[in-house]
């Protein structure tokens, strides 16, 4: 049985500013990720991954071309069907954490279970789950700004997978954390991405990601330079 798809993008193309100054920040990229990928989204800087990435997070529209994440074509959505979608079906993990500062962590991780409609208890349930699996049980109470990067990025990640997205979309998630944290944080993210059936697309610029991804996507100029295809 092959695995589901859960992104598409089809001579995707996004073009910012008009005339002389219009950069093609994307210029047709053709692209399918499936569930249970760990994909290292890869390329020099400005080559258009974290364009790549806020169009499949529904953050921002395409010029030209065809984008489709869970069943769901992307282009037609109005911002409220688009942040109702972003709040069930993805979960996005950031360089810098971008936790609520006036939350504790388990607040912070219930928030999408809340959105999504969950009950104030069940989220609360789920969400102390989450944060047993990424491994700080004991930091439920804490505030981000008593915990480490490594355990707000922690924290993060049981935010992103709250409510078993189809697809994680992460930016530089290691950018900002030494290198055992930034290790955990990979390791997570791969473990928990396979344990849930969902796809896992990490832009980086650090090896360690794309070492240990199950395929690697490189971006150049916009363009799909290199795709190393999924072992399926
Ligand atoms: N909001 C914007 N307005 C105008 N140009 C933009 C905007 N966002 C990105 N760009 C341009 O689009 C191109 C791709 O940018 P993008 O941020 O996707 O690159 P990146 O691969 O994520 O780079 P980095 O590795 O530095 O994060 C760049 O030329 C950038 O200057
Ligand atoms: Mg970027």
């Amino acid at each position: 049985m092959s695995p589901r798809r859960v992104a598409r993008c089809a001579s995707l193309r996004k073009v910012y500013g008009s005339g002389d100054t219009a950069v093609a920040a994307l210029d047709g990229v053709d692209v399918e990720l499936f569930a249970g990928e760990f994909v290292a989204l890869t390329g020099p800087s400005g080559s258009g991954k974290s364009t790549l990435l806020h169009l499949l997070g529904a953050m921002d529209t395409p010029s030209e071309g065809l984008i489709e994440v869970d069943g769901q074509s992307l282009t037609g959505l109005d911002d409220e069907a688009a942040s109702r979608f972003r709040c069930e079906r993805l979960g996005f993990v950031f360089q810098f954490f971008h936790l609520m500062p006036s939350l504790s962590a388990w607040e912070n991780v219930a928030l999408p279970a809340r959105f999504a409609g969950a009950e104030r208890a069940e989220s609360e349930a789920r969400s102390r789950e989450g944060l047993a699996r990424v491994g700080l049980p004991a930091l439920a109470e804490r505030f981000p700004d008593q915990m480490s990067g490594g355990q707000q990025q922690r924290v993060a990640i049981a935010r992103a997978l709250i409510n078993d997205p189809a697809l994680v979309l992460a930016d530089e998630p290691t950018g900002n954390l030494d290198h055992v944290a930034g290790a955990e944080v990979l390791e997570l993210l791969a473990e928990l991405g396979a344990e849930r059936g969902s796809a896992v697309l990490v832009a980086t610029h650090d090896p360690a990601v794309t070492a240990a991804a199950t395929r690697a996507i490189r971006l150049v100029d916009g363009k799909l330079d290199t795709d190393d295809e999924p072992a399926r």
